[in-house]
């Protein structure tokens, strides 16, 4: 007991001066989920683990789920992790550079994300997984305010939240030659009110895109006030249409956006909030809520039979990616939430943890194999989880 003790503070002074925290994992009996002693006091501003009970036996586990990187609720999170997690720092600046995105390119072994922009200076950044470099892609037309994206048969595609001059708009980028388009910026003549997140949906040898629309862009840069009602669209290629397909009634200011590994089901977050800027403009009300909501795609591509799976604990679900078993993975401000394909939180990994400044939010993050690319902000952090969660079939039309 002791010696660990005393191993565990040399441990913690050896990497102080990388991160204060540590890779430690902290079992929560998922009981205290739903049950507490009754004079237990929480904020939905704060995170679960800083509920206080006076129950001092659960007390301390919270304490010690707050300096722990991985929070667990389930045995199949600590599968997923393995038995000794440990988070290797890729890249860190002075700067919030690591927010948006998180594109698994597999074939280049990269992971393209962003740093959206109030100043007309966002960036795309590509992270070599096999040597940690972080380096800005060079492409044939700058990429404006760029914000979620998504790899499909040989492309990177990047939302753009335009600016004052610049219609938001969705790009596609040839990793191998930096040669970039425009894909769709306008419905009938009119502006969409800010691309936020896109993905792809193969059905025979047919591919879809779809994306969301909120209403971001105003505030970045100048755009122009939304005027679209906020929605997902879903683009077709093969038939050169652009058609609205869930509204705002069912998902009021759709966010990040993913398909599940069989391509049969479409999931969305609403990062409806009760404060700070999201809860602005258009998509304002009280009507949303900061939830995981699925769909499954019928056979003329519409979502149909809408489920919610989530409520974010504690401010908004953004970015989120499903993996082959069905798992939902989303940013939220606790940190990553995984939930099993019923819906129940089997882990987070704690944010409190990885982020260097706390005012900053878990936004976006990579599943890239076997790997979680963590998008803290000023640090990019990656995992090697036990095995692959994620198989790279569904970025191909043939594999
Ligand atoms: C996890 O451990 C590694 C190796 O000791 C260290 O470099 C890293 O900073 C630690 N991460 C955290 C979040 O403590
Ligand atoms: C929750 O925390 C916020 C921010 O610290 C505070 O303003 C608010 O009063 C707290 N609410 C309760 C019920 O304690
Ligand atoms: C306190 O929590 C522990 C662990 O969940 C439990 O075994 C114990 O019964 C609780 N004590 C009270 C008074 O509820
Ligand atoms: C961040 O680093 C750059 C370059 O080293 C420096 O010019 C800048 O002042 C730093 N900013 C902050 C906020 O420390
Ligand atoms: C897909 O394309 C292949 C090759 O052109 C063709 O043989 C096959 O019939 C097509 N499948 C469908 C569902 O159209």
């Amino acid at each position: 007991m002791y010696s660990k003790l005393a191993l565990l503070s040399v441990l913690i002074a050896t990497t102080a001066s990388v991160a204060s925290c540590k890779n430690t994992t902290v079992s929560v009996d998922s009981t205290l989920s739903y049950r507490l002693l009754p004079d237990f006091e929480g904020n939905i501003t704060d995170n679960f683990i800083d509920t206080t009970t006076t129950n001092s036996t659960v007390a301390s586990v919270f304490a010690a789920a707050r300096e722990a990187v991985f929070i667990s609720y389930d045995p199949e999170f600590l599968e997923i992790i393995g038995p000794n997690p440990t988070l290797k720092l890729i890249a860190q600046r002075n700067e919030s550079f690591a927010i948006e995105a998180g594109v698994w390119v597999p074939d280049r072994n990269e992971v393209w994300f962003t740093s959206p922009t109030v100043d007309n200076v966002g960036s795309v950044w590509v992270l070599n997984l096999a040597t940690s470099e972080v380096y800005t892609p060079v492409t044939s037309i700058p990429i404006i305010t760029p914000n979620g994206g998504y790899y499909f048969n040989g492309v990177v595609y990047i939302t753009g939240q335009g600016t004052a001059t610049d219609a938001p708009c969705i790009y596609a980028i040839d990793p191998a030659t930096g040669h970039t388009s425009i894909v769709v910026n306008s419905y009938f003549g009119v502006r969409f009110g800010g691309p936020n997140d896109v993905t792809w949906v193969k059905r025979g040898n047919n591919s879809y895109m779809f994306f969301t629309d909120d209403p971001l862009s105003q505030f970045y840069s100048g755009g122009q006030v939304d005027v679209l009602p906020d929605a997902v669209w879903r683009y077709d290629p093969q038939t050169q249409s652009i058609v609205p397909v869930i509204s705002r009634a069912d998902v009021l200011v759709p966010n990040g956006i993913t398909v599940s590994a069989d391509q049969r089901k479409l999931f969305v977050t609403d990062t409806t909030a009760t404060s700070g800027p999201l809860s602005q403009g258009a998509g304002a009300g009280n009507s949303g809520s900061p939830a995981i909501y699925s769909f499954d795609l019928d056979d003329d591509l519409f979502p149909i039979n809408k489920r919610m799976l989530g409520i974010a604990r504690r401010g908004v679900p953004d970015g989120l990616h499903v993996d082959d078993t069905g798992r939902v993975w989303t940013g939220e401000y606790e940190g990553i939430v995984v939930r099993n394909s019923k819906g129940k939180v089997i882990g987070v990994f704690n944010s409190e943890t990885t982020l260097s400044d706390q005012s900053t939010r878990v936004e976006n993050f990579a599943l890239a194999g076997d790997t979680l690319v963590l998008l803290d902000g000023e640090r990019v952090w990656t995992l090697k989880l036990a095995y692959e969660v994620v198989s790279p079939d569904r970025y191909y039309i043939s594999s």
